[in-house]
């Protein structure tokens, strides 16, 4: 019997054997890919969908196929024979039902307990990614877009660098746009003396949005003030006086230290790569747009037509400017070019969808990226809903907004160390115990909450249902996750040891489940992988809580004859679990 070398992926070796065997049963039809699916309706684990479509090309030729549930009956006889399938059975028209083999299952969990996790993670042909995602703007708003955009796009880095991928963690600050003529002269005007000043600290804005609305204030109101604004961009973006980028810096740096409140407490880290910092690539850049016959004048402008859009991309404006796309075409040009990176990940409302869009079209007339969007280098925008207030509207807070993103993250813990001193765990743990998981509780029940759902839809931000202990809600998760692991601490059994000499058997339904979910994990990460979608991790780790659950209800561990093996799935849960919580950005906590 053939020893599967097994990478983690079901569907990939299931995939083999059934293509060995469609090419011996059908050697006509040898380059048809085997269609391998999770079986939903027929009782087995995998199923196998070629027949149907294979009888419909070869019916004519040959005729020893009568329908295509006897070219399903021939794909089963001609599979290599292999460990890993227990038994085949044809379902429906000509589905053809797989059952994997109760041991092979157990022996390959056991083999991962020993190896570790890394060797279940998918291998991508991808090299380099960026994602660019967060990028809030300074001195203007951070807002629950842009939380929203940290939170996936952290997680999407994290599937891929697991994955294998190097990922440029890119943080698209918009430090660079005309509002910065306007905050410089207002800040010369107010504080007539800052040149003086050498210490940044000592710019007295206190907060830079109030800041902001003031000079703006001052910008509609005051003509002459205005055009002095519109000076100072020029001077600024020339880079000639020093003055000018020095204050431009420091209002940055004011913005930086806020930003850096809200990844700190997210735990995100993320590399700042501002719009300014692509300045200096952009005559480089529309030199080649131009050698290349894209760009055209219109009404002052310079634009690129895009095939099939009644708007151009606008590059150049009339005034002599750079704008947003300019300096995205800037950005995307030296990701590829200097970067050399494969995959350009944008991580944005889908508000910003169609600006992606002309964008990628235009990098595609320059041949910066290739026409077939399957081919690399290539670039995705991934887009994703609105949070939305109990009143159905989008969700907004006042004023500072980076503080406030910070208060709706602490909200949540609060909320959850009240639940958690209801339940008598003031008494139970140390003030610091009460403290930490109050947070993993409270901030993962905030991302998690974010990325459950496909991201392209809006959800409605409440805390109520995100801290619910019931239901798809990270409380529930780590519940599961703590329950798991106090069962392997009341053993008293050391797990290690365990390891050594133990062996995992799947007799029990409630087991076999169990195996069979953990065993899909590598697949589960390559689809959020290939689709950049968390959600599809966030609903394993859901099925895989359940699954525990049933179990944990039918079926006895410690004291009964089967503690080892059942200790040993339990820890292999927990691994798996754990990794989980780790790609969406959420800390485990081992008791609760
Ligand atoms: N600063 C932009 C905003 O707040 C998002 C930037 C996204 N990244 C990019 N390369 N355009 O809407």
């Amino acid at each position: 019997m053939m020893e599967e070398e097994f990478g983690g992926n079901v569907k990939q070796l299931l995939s083999k054997l059934f293509k060995s065997s469609i090419e011996s049963t059908v050697p006509s039809e040898h380059h048809v890919l085997p269609l391998i699916s999770i079986s939903k309706n027929f009782g087995g684990d995998y199923q196998c969908n070629n027949a149907m479509g294979l009888f419909g090309k070869i019916k004519k030729t040959m005729p020893e196929f009568e329908n295509p549930k006897s070219v399903g009956e021939a794909i089963i006889k001609n599979l290599p024979e292999s460990e890993v399938i227990e038994s085949c059975s044809i379902a429906g028209p000509g589905f053809v039902n797989v059952v994997l083999s109760t041991t092979w299952l157990a022996k390959n969990i056991q083999k991962m307990l020993m190896e570790g996790i890394q060797t279940w993670a998918p291998k991508l042909t991808i090299k380099k990614a960026v994602v660019d995602f967060s990028s809030p703007n300074i001195a203007k708003e951070m807002h629950v877009g842009h939380l929203r955009s940290t939170i996936i796009g952290d997680t999407l880095a994290k599937i891929l660098e697991f994955s294998g991928v190097e990922v440029l963690r890119r943080n698209h600050v918009g430090d660079w746009g005309t509002q910065f003529g306007m905050l410089i002269e207002f800040l010369f005007e107010q504080w007539p003396q800052w040149d003086e000043s050498d210490d940044h600290n000592k710019i007295p804005i206190e907060d830079l949005q109030v800041f902001y609305k003031q000079a703006k204030k001052r910008f509609d109101d005051d003509a002459i003030f205005k055009e002095k604004a519109q000076k100072a961009v020029v001077s600024l973006q020339s880079g000639e006086q020093p003055k000018y980028t020095k204050a431009w810096a420091q209002i940055c740096e004011i913005s930086r230290r806020e930003f850096q409140k809200l990844y700190n407490c997210l735990g995100v880290h993320i590399e700042e790569k501002g719009e300014s910092f692509y300045n200096r690539y952009i005559p480089e850049v529309l030199e080649d747009l131009r050698k290349e016959g894209l760009i055209e004048e219109c009404k002052g402008a310079q634009v690129i037509n895009i095939k099939g859009k009644k708007i151009p991309l606008i590059v150049v404006k009339r005034d002599g400017g750079f704008n947003y796309a300019c300096t995205d075409l800037t950005a995307l040009w030296y990701r590829i070019k200097e970067e050399e990176a494969e995959w350009i990940i944008y991580v944005t409302d889908v508000g910003q969808s169609e600006h992606f869009e002309m964008v990628f079209h235009a990098a595609k007339q320059a041949k910066w990226l290739p026409r077939d969007g399957n081919a690399l280098p290539k670039a995705t925008h991934v887009g994703f809903g609105l949070v939305l207030g109990e009143d159905g509207k989008r969700f907004r807070t006042r004023s500072s907004e980076v503080v406030r993103l910070v208060d709706l993250l602490d909200k949540a813990k609060d909320r959850s160390k009240e639940a958690l001193i209801k339940r008598g765990k003031a008494a139970e743990w140390t003030e610091e115990e009460l403290e930490k998981t109050a947070e993993a509780v409270g901030y993962g029940a905030v991302k998690f909450f974010d990325l459950r759902d496909n991201r392209l839809t809006n959800y409605t931000f409440n805390y109520d249902q995100m801290l619910n202990d019931k239901g798809k809600t990270a409380v529930y998760l780590l519940y599961a996750h703590a329950r798991i692991c106090s069962i392997i601490r009341k053993s008293g059994k050391d797990i290690e040891e365990l390891k050594k000499g133990g062996e995992i058997v799947l007799d029990d339904q409630y087991e076999r489940a169990l195996g069979l979910r953990l065993l899909q994990f590598s697949e589960i990460v390559e689809e959020a992988c290939s689709n950049l979608l968390p959600n599809v991790i966030c609903e394993y780790l859901y099925n895989l809580s359940i699954d525990f659950t049933k179990f944990n209800d039918h079926c006895k561990v410690i004291g009964t004859a089967e503690e080892t093996s059942r200790l040993l799935l339990c820890e292999a849960i927990g691994v798996v679990m754990r990794k989980c919580f780790e790609l969406l950005g959420i800390t485990p906590v081992y008791k609760l």
